[in-house]
C-alpha cells in the first residue's frame, strides 16, 4: 500500500468498523435464513451499515453515490469478495473471479465478441428455440414457467457457445449442468453452509457435477480445435480472440473457466429474470396487453427481430422495471485491498462491502410507490436520469456485466415471440422470491397455458 495514503488513513478521525455501531439482527442465522428482510433492516439503519457474516466485517452500502464510489470511483481498491473468490475451488478462474492484470487481459479480449452487432447474430437461435418451446405445449396445460424458461434459456446459452452442429454436445452439457445447478442451489439454499474444502455429501454432489461438465467442455474444446473449423458461435469467437496488446490465444483451461463462467453466470440469471418478467405481466394484465398492442404496432403479423428491440420501448420498460423489483443478482460484494473513507466511515483493508440491487432498487427516496410494478416510470423524462446508480441490476464501472447485450436482447425476443402466440393464467397467485445464488422463485410458478392459434 501507498505510504502516504496509509499515514492519512490512520489519522482519520473517521470510525472504522470496530468503532460503528452494529445493529443486532441476527448476524449469520438471518443473512443465511431470511437474507432479503435482513438485507432490508440492515438498510433501516442508514446507508452504511456495518454487520458481521462469519468471522468478516462487513459493510451494506444503499446509497446510489456510496455505491458509484465502489463499482467506479474507487474501484481499484476493491477485488471481489470471499464467497465469490471461494466458489473458484469449483468453477476456476473466469471473468467473474478473475483480478488484477490477468482479469484484464481477458475481459479486453472477451469484450469485442459480446458487443451488441456481435450478439445480434444469436437472435434467431433465441427466437428458435422460443417458438420450439411453445410448440411442445398443449392447449390448457399447467407448466412450471420456471423450469421451462431454465430449460429455454439453457438451450439458448449451449446453442449460442456450441452452436447447433454440436446438437450431441450441447445435450450432453445440458444435462450435466442441470445437475450441477441443482447441487449449487442445494448447497447455497441449506441452512447451514459449510466451506467448501469440507467433503460432506452437498460438496461432493457439486464437485462431481462441475466435474463432469468441465470434461464434456474440455472435449467440445478439444475437437473444435483439432477440426480447425471455426463458426459463429461464442466458443469459436473465444477461441479467435486477442488482446490488443497481446497476439497468444487462450490456453485450454482459460477457455474452459471462461466458457463454465459463461454458462453459470448467463443461464440462472436470465432464467429467473424471464420468469419474474412473466409473473409480473401475468398478474397485470394491462401491461400485457400494452406490449402486445406495441408488438402489432412495430410489427404486424411478422416475426421479430433483433432490429426491432431497440424501437420496442414500452417491452423495453417492462424488462427494466422487472428486473428494478425482482432483480437476478440481488447481492453483490467486494473486499477492500487499502483503508478507505467512504460515506463518513474508514473502510479497513479486509472488510466486505455488499452492495444490494434488492434494496436500493425498492427505495422509496429514488422510485415513487417503489413496490408497484410500473413499467411507465421507466418511459417518464428523466426517471432514469434521477439517480444512475439507483438502477444497477447488471453491476456498474469496469466489472458490468459483459452478457447485458446479450440479455438484453434475449428478453424482449422471448417475450414477443412466446405472448404473440400463448396466452396464460398464473395458477400460483403470490410467489416468493428465493434468494440463492441468484434470485429465484420459491416453489412452483404454474400457469395454464392458452394457446391463441
Ligand atoms: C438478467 C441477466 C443477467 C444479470 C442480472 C447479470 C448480472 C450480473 C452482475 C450484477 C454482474 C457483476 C458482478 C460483480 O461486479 O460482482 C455480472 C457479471 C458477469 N456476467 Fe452477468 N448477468 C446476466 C446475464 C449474463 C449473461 C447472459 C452472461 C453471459 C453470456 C453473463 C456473464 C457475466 C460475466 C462473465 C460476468 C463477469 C464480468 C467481469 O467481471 O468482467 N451475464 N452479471
Amino acid at each position: 500500500m501507498n505510504e502516504v495514503v496509509t499515514k492519512r488513513l490512520e489519522n482519520s478521525s473517521l470510525p472504522d468498523w470496530d468503532r460503528s455501531q452494529k445493529p443486532r439482527l441476527g448476524g449469520l442465522w438471518a443473512f443465511q435464513n431470511q437474507r432479503l428482510r435482513f438485507l432490508e433492516q440492515l438498510r433501516q439503519h442508514g446507508d452504511i451499515v456495518p454487520f458481521k457474516l462469519f468471522r468478516n466485517r462487513c459493510w451494506l452500502i444503499s446509497h446510489p453515490d456510496l455505491i458509484e464510489q465502489v463499482l467506479v470511483t474507487q474501484n481499484k481498491k476493491f477485488i471481489k469478495h470471499f464467497a465469490l473468490r471461494y466458489l473458484r475451488s469449483f468453477i476456476g478462474n473466469g471473468l467473474l473471479i478473475n483480478e488484477g492484470q490477468s482479469w484484464l487481459k481477458q475481459r479486453r479480449r472477451m469484450q469485442p465478441t459480446f458487443m451488441p452487432s456481435m450478439i445480434a447474430k444469436f437472435s434467431e437461435l433465441m427466437i428458435e428455440q422460443s417458438n420450439k418451446l411453445i410448440d411442445g405445449w398443449q392447449d390448457l396445460e399447467t407448466v412450471e414457467l420456471h423450469q421451462e424458461l431454465s430449460r429455454l434459456t439453457l438451450a439458448i446459452a449451449t446453442r449460442s457457445l456450441f452452436a447447433t452442429d454440436a446438437d450431441d454436445d450441447a445435450s450432453e452439457v445440458y444435462e450435466v449442468l442441470k445437475e450441477a445447478l441443482a447441487a449449487t442451489n442445494a448447497r447455497f439454499g441449506s441452512r447451514f453452509p459449510i466451506p467448501s474444502w469440507i467433503p460432506t455429501p452437498g460438496n461432493r454432489a457439486i464437485r462431481r457435477a462441475i466435474h463432469t461438465l468441465q470434461s464434456v467442455i474440455d472435449r467440445i474444446i478439444r475437437k473444435r480445435l483439432d477440426s480447425k473449423v471455426l463458426g459463429d458461435d461464442l466458443l469459436s469467437k473465444l477461441i479467435q480472440s486477442r488482446d490488443e496488446n497481446d497476439a497468444t490465444a487462450m490456453t485450454s483451461q482459460q477457455l474452459r473457466d471462461e466458457v463454465l463462467t459463461l454458462f453459470l453466470a448467463g443461464h440462472g440469471t436470465t432464467a429467473n429474470a424471464l420468469s419474474w418478467t412473466l409473473y409480473r405481466v401475468g398478474k397485470n394484465r394491462e401491461i400485457l396487453e400494452k406490449m402486445r398492442a406495441e408488438w402489432k404496432d412495430a410489427l404486424g403479423d411478422r416475426e421479430i427481430t433483433a432490429a426491432d428491440v431497440p424501437h420496442l420501448k414500452y417491452t423495453q420498460a417492462v424488462v427494466q422495471e422487472s428486473m428494478r423489483l425482482d432483480p437476478p443478482a440481488y447481492i453483490m460484494g467486494r473486499e477492500a485491498t487499502e483503508d478507505l473513507e467512504l460515506g463518513e466511515r474508514l473502510i479497513r483493508t479486509g472488510d466486505t462491502i455488499f452492495l444490494s440491487q434488492w434494496v436500493t432498487q425498492r427505495d422509496e427516496r429514488w422510485y415513487r410507490d417503489p413496490l408497484e410494478f410500473r413499467p411507465e416510470r421507466w418511459l417518464e423524462i428523466d426517471s432514469s436520469e434521477k439517480n444512475r446508480f439507483s438502477y444497477f441490476p447488471f453491476g456498474a464501472g469496469p466489472r458490468v456485466c459483459i452478457g447485458n447485450h446479450f440479455a438484453l436482447l434475449e428478453f424482449p425476443l422471448v417475450l414477443a415471440t412466446i405472448l404473440r402466440k400463448i396466452d396464460f393464467e398464473l395458477i400460483d397467485r403470490e410467489v416468493e422470491p428465493w434468494p440463492l445464488v441468484t434470485l429465484r422463485p420459491k416453489g412452483p410458478m404454474k400457469a395454464k397455458i392458452l394457446r391463441l392459434d
